[in-house]
């Protein structure tokens, strides 16, 4: 058991970004779903917290203490966000099951106040995740699985639609998206207008697809260590089998190709089979571990006891 007693949980700050990328890059407890460069930018913009060593009180925040575990979540559209890094030292790492436990509800009210209802987690390998286990029995439910798909070579059954205009992304098309993403996915995937222009940070491949009514589309992708990452894409239902999917897949196939990856990697979750026939057309194939999404709904935070 870690004893509560001689821990301070509290906000991370940027001043405990170093020994939060200590935590990454020396223990073998940690899970993180974003460069650890994106650290301090993390951390600026979504509720992360940490348990540190040394008592609470005027003593321990004089004192500071060392960082023993943290959480951090690195992806937010309320009422959805997730938990984007989870990390014990090594010398803690034993314990992680306790600080999981300790450190969740904590985040959990961070986030309760930010409008956010309900904390997910993904996981690359439903099979093997560590995690999984003990955010189960802190009360994550299974919310969707998902499938992982590879493509080898740069061929293209069609180059889809070429009635429509697709362009880079501009910050004015955020809000446009955010219309279009309550049309195509579930809250948990959705984006808000924020997210949006993260997105367009983050990723160096952006584009919009344009019919003459306006956004029908949109596609995001990024290569690292000559993978290709195929990370989303999405048309208007209005326009549905009528090439604008394909138009989107071709282009990015063709920028895959340009930028020198060897292979092309995307998820789907298990249940959209649409995606899966326009991704099997498109040559990709199924392979292994199967990723995973686990739900926690939030509660309220307790209201202070009244003396
Ligand atoms: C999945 C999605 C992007 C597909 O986009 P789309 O614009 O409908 O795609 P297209 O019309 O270009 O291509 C799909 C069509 O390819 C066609 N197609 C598939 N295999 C084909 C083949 N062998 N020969 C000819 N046509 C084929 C089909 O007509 C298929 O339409 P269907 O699903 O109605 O049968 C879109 O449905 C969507 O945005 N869904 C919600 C968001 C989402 O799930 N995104 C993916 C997960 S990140």
């Amino acid at each position: 058991m870690v004893a509560r007693e001689t821990l301070t949980l509290r906000e991370l700050r940027q001043a405990d970004v170093a020994q939060a990328r200590r935590i990454l890059d020396t223990s073998e407890y940690v899970h993180y779903r974003f460069a650890p460069d994106e650290l301090p930018h993390l951390v600026e913009l979504y509720p992360g917290v940490g348990a540190f060593s040394g008592a609470p009180g005027p003593l321990g925040r004089v004192m500071g203490g060392s960082l023993q575990a943290f959480a951090q979540v690195n992806e937010m559209s309320p009422p959805c966000a997730w938990i984007g890094g989870f990390g014990v030292t090594w010398s803690q790492g034993e314990r992680y099951r306790d600080y999981l436990g300790l450190l969740l509800p904590a985040l959990g009210e961070k986030l309760w106040a930010r409008q956010v209802r309900n904390l997910y987690y993904s996981g690359a390998d439903y099979d093997s995740d560590w995690l999984r286990a003990p955010l189960e029995e802190l009360g994550f439910a299974l919310t969707s699985m998902l499938r992982s798909y590879d493509k080898s070579d740069f061929s293209v059954p069609t180059e889809g639609n070429q009635s429509i205009v697709v362009r880079p992304f501009r910050p004015s098309d955020a809000e446009p998206l955010v219309a279009l993403e309550t049309l195509c996915f579930d809250d948990l995937w959705r984006h808000d207008a924020r997210a949006f222009r993260e997105a367009a940070r983050l990723y160096p491949y952006f584009v919009v697809a344009e019919d003459d009514q306006g956004i029908v589309g949109y596609q995001f992708n990024i290569v690292d260590m000559k993978i290709g990452y195929l990370v989303r894409i999405a048309t208007h239902p209005r326009a549905w089998g009528a090439g604008v999917g394909a138009r989107l897949m071709a282009e990015a196939v063709h920028y895959f190709e340009r930028q020198g990856a060897w292979k092309i990697v995307l998820n789907t979750e298990e249940k959209n089979t649409r995606a899966h026939r326009l991704y099997e057309w498109f040559g990709f194939y199924l392979t292994r571990p199967r990723g995973f999404a686990l739900g926690l709904p939030l509660t309220p935070p307790l209201a202070p006891a009244r003396a």
